[in-house]
């Protein structure tokens, strides 16, 4: 048996729930006929957005969503996306060598904004620091967010349908910058951030939240060149002033078939997954050189598995999609879990992609539609949004194996509500034995009646299909919990508690 303890009297802070962002581009199947099927399509839509897409991403409470992208922000042009659709131009992406699709610029920037209002979700808008000029990242500012009326892009956003503004907070300035977003080196991409960061910052009263380009992975020489650029006193401006937040993109990936991976395997992704704890505590440790306040934000804005392609329902048509199965569903627990257990350093998170992509949340094609393992462990983790983090004794141990980075048999968080109720969510990272776990609390008891709801299936492999869209849900029933209780977590499953005070 193995023991886990909540201690009431240890918070890191409350839990952003942008944590538990999500993110979509313009890329293969996650806006057209995923996200998007028109408001003349046969499936039901609310204003072009498939229905039951959006039925059920508001039900997880997506706090932010990011967009356009990705590499694909980097030879974006905003102005593609507005004005009467059917006149709207048709252009090669980022991505057309890759699979020849081109962009119908259907869904631009008052869409997207409908979508973000119809789920409940913050727009965080990726903008393009490599193929257009500050004045044009400006002038989109200028657009969403002046008063009604106020200037001739507000009014032109009057006309095209949205008199209000739209309030878009979050704009990241690059993406990638160090790969796709136009090959930089540190030095160039803080010269860049400089100039857009500056002269974009007056274009309405609100300031607006930056997010300057951050590492790939665990680059920290990377950061470090980075933030000392910015650093640097130029005519008394620091950039660094300037910077909301610095992103940080991570995958796990390589690690077998998405399907048919083996034990393994199995754990070679789940190592892989820890490592994102190196790479926030070595980037926070990193930033705090420059940034001892903790003023920027770290975010995680591209996260998830990024497996070989062809496993989803085009079976190789939709660029990068992907299927999801337990394996992926414990990555994002694990993930989810560490980013809780860090909420004093990580201020957003978006897995990549919503829909029809990499570690996606939805699959979707015609009138198909189905959930993911993933997208339920966005369910099962909901409780902890805005909640307060209470620090965990996770006495369930290692896994050691010579040569291996060891891991952790269990990942687990914990947090209270405003209410007082109290979330819980384990996961067994063994794929083969079942975990008695005793639950604790220290500094407070864990007594109450409860809510439990359990992710799990007997082969790991398992995943949802248009044919089985119900093969992998959890199971849920009521009860009581005591203090000293044990529970039983399955090989491989994911375990979620509320404990209602
Ligand atoms: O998520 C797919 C791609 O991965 C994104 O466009 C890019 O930012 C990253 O390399």
């Amino acid at each position: 048996m193995k023991n886990l303890r909540i201690v009431f009297s240890q918070s890191k802070g409350t839990i952003n729930p942008n944590i538990y962002g999500h993110f979509s581009e313009h890329i293969g199947g996650v806006f057209y006929d995923g996200l998007w099927v028109g408001e003349d399509s046969k499936v039901e839509n609310v204003r072009g957005f498939r229905k039951a897409l959006v039925d059920s991403f508001r039900k997880i409470n997506p706090p932010v969503l990011r967009w356009p992208g990705g590499c694909f922000a980097e030879s974006y042009d905003w102005r593609d996306g507005v004005g009467p659709r059917d006149q709207r131009p048709e252009r090669v992406n980022w991505w057309f060598n890759y699979d020849g699709r081109t962009e119908s610029n259907q869904v631009g920037t008052h869409e997207f904004v409908d979508f973000c209002r119809q789920v409940g979700a913050e727009p965080y808008f990726a903008a393009n620091m490599t193929s257009v000029t500050p004045l044009h990242i400006r002038n989109w500012i200028e657009y969403c967010n002046m008063d009604e009326g106020r200037t001739t892009l507000a009014r032109e956003r009057g006309e095209n349908g949205s008199p209000e503004p739209f309030g878009v907070k979050y704009w990241g300035i690059g993406n990638e910058n160090w790969g796709g977003g136009g090959s930089m080196t540190p030095e160039m991409c803080a010269r860049e951030y400089m100039k857009f960061s500056t002269v974009c910052a007056s274009a309405v009263k609100e300031k607006p939240k930056f997010v300057i380009c951050g590492a790939n992975g665990h680059d920290i020489e990377w950061t470090r060149r980075l933030l000392a650029e910015c650093e640097q006193d130029i005519h008394g401006r620091r950039a660094l002033r300037n910077i909301w937040g610095m992103s940080v993109h991570y995958y796990c990936g390589g690690a077998g078939d998405p399907l048919t991976f083996t034990e393994s395997e199995w754990y070679q992704m789940l190592r892989q997954a820890d490592y994102m704890r190196r790479i926030v505590d070595d980037h926070r440790a990193a930033m705090d050189e420059f940034d001892p306040d903790r003023r920027i934000g770290l975010i995680v804005d591209e996260w998830g598995c990024w497996h070989p392609d062809g496993s989803g329902p085009s079976k190789g048509y939709n660029l990068f999609e992907q299927q999801s199965t337990m394996r992926d569903a414990m990555v994002a627990a694990m993930t989810l879990n560490l980013f809780n257990n860090r909420c004093d350093v990580v201020a957003m998170a978006n897995v990549a992609q919503l829909c029809n992509n990499l570690h996606c949340l939805f699959l979707a094609g015609g009138e198909h539609f189905i959930e993911t393992p993933t997208y339920h462990v966005f369910d099962l983790f909901k409780g902890h949004q805005g909640a307060k983090q209470l620090e965990v004794v996770n006495e369930g141990g290692y896994f050691e194996e010579e040569g291996k980075v060891r891991l952790e048999r269990l990942t687990a968080s914990a947090s209270e509500a405003a209410d007082g109720s109290v979330t819980i969510t384990i996961g067994n990272l063994s794929c083969t034995e079942a975990e008695e776990i005793c639950l604790s609390g220290v500094g407070g008891e864990l007594n109450g009646k409860a809510e439990f709801a359990l992710l799990a299936a007997d082969d790991v492999h398992a995943h949802n299909t248009f044919e089985q869209p119900e093969n992998v849900k959890p199971v849920r029933w009521e009860g009581a919990l005591s203090d000293g209780d044990t529970v039983t977590v399955p090989a491989g499953g994911i375990l979620a508690i509320t404990l209602r005070k």
